[in-house]
């Protein structure tokens, strides 16, 4: 295979951190070093690249010539700006923003889950899908394959990496301010331990805290995060009818999203009959026990699943009332197959073509 000029846009951000370091270690084939894109106050910063370094260039029309794949994640404007730029210069744009997700030209695809749709791009883009939607589709996937999945109840514990570099400088910084204040604070006294930090990225403190607001509030008291997660595993699923009930929640976590979904089938499911299904599922790890029994004790958390490639599953357990439904809880790095990783994935689907 001949190697393809690769562009990451957003190179200094977390996803773009994060895609650097996967084309490298996943080997992907490259033509000479990639190009490092971002904004006009990154231009002539020095990113390590391999053994040496490569300087960041600021995003320009100029600078997707040659290059036949773009990897975007800059946010949802630029996206919408440069992706028609970069691809009308010849390049298959992977573009990580929701800015073309429900685009009927624009396939949504999870490498494990249909990676059929790629080939299909008109307008030579293709969106990767929302962090806690594509975590949680890659345990999905396989049991509705066996089951026939009618409806979801979602709710995730999102990461403050999810909300980029700062989110997580936000939830550091917050942390260490209020560790100051002392736990006497923290205890009892709620509103000071509030007023003595900054909430910029998050609507109120995120450290220590819990906040029911991923994105912002638009139809039927819903967020947008909220309406990926019914609108994108739609898609994904070409299940157009899929009853979703979502609720995204922010953590106190840097990284690492969790999900615990009630999952409704066609089939009556048993815990058994899911678990052989999960079990040969590409990039899935079962972590599951109770220890009891002889059990080992084992459930996913996001500290678990940090740095890996694979979505963690456990928890699997059949309702309490009805025989079409199981509850599973299932925790990714939404740095790695949440964002940068799948991107990756689908770029070697574009080098394989
Ligand atoms: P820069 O570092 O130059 O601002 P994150 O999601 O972690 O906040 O990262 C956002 C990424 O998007 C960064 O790489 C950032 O580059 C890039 N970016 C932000 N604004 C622009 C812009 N106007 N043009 C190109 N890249 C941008």
């Amino acid at each position: 295979m001949s190697g393809l000029r690769v562009a990451v846009v957003g190179a200094t951000g977390a996803v773009g951190t994060e895609m650097r370091r996967l084309l490298d270690t996943r080997g992907f084939p490259l033509d000479g070093d990639p190009l490092f894109l971002a904004s006009e106050r990154s231009a002539g910063k020095k990113l390590p690249w391999k053994d040496g370094e490569v300087e960041v260039q600021a995003i320009s029309a100029e600078a997707f010539e040659g290059v036949d794949v773009a990897l975007f994640s800059a946010g949802g404007s630029r996206s919408k700006e440069w992706a028609p730029v970069a691809a009308e210069a010849g390049a298959v744009v992977i573009d990580n923003s929701s800015a073309f997700r429900m685009d009927d030209e624009v396939p949504l695809v999870v490498s494990e889950v249909n990676p059929e749709a790629i080939a299909n791009r008109p307008k030579g883009i293709v969106a990767n899908p929302n962090c806690t939607t594509m975590v949680l589709m890659v345990a999905a996937k396989p049991l509705h394959a066996g089951f026939g999945l009618t409806e979801m109840v979602a709710t995730s514990y999102q990461a403050a990496g999810g909300s980029g570099m700062s989110g997580i400088t936000e939830l550091l910084e917050q942390a260490a301010k209020m560790v100051d204040l002392g736990e006497d604070v923290l205890r009892s006294k709620g509103a000071e331990a509030e007023a003595s930090v900054q909430a910029e990225t998050f609507s109120k403190a995120i450290a220590f805290n819990v906040l029911a607001h991923c994105g912002n509030f638009t139809e039927e008291r819903y967020t947008d995060e909220e309406w990926k997660l019914v609108n994108e595993s739609r898609k994904i699923l070409s299940q157009p009818a899929l009853r979703v009930s979502p609720t995204c929640v922010r953590v106190p976590v840097v990284v690492g999203h969790a999900i615990n979904a009630r999952l409704t089938f066609a089939e009556p499911v048993s815990r058994d009959a899911a678990l052989e299904v999960l079990a040969g599922a590409p990039g899935l790890v079962i972590e599951d026990g109770t220890g009891q029994d002889g059990e080992e004790l084992a459930y996913p958390t996001p500290l678990d699943s940090a740095g890996r490639d694979e979505v963690l599953v456990g928890r699997i357990r059949e309702d309490l009332g009805d025989r079409h439904s199981l509850n599973v809880f299932v925790v990714g790095d939404n740095l790695r197959k949440g964002a940068a990783l799948n991107a990756i994935q689908l770029a070697e689907l574009v080098a394989a073509e």
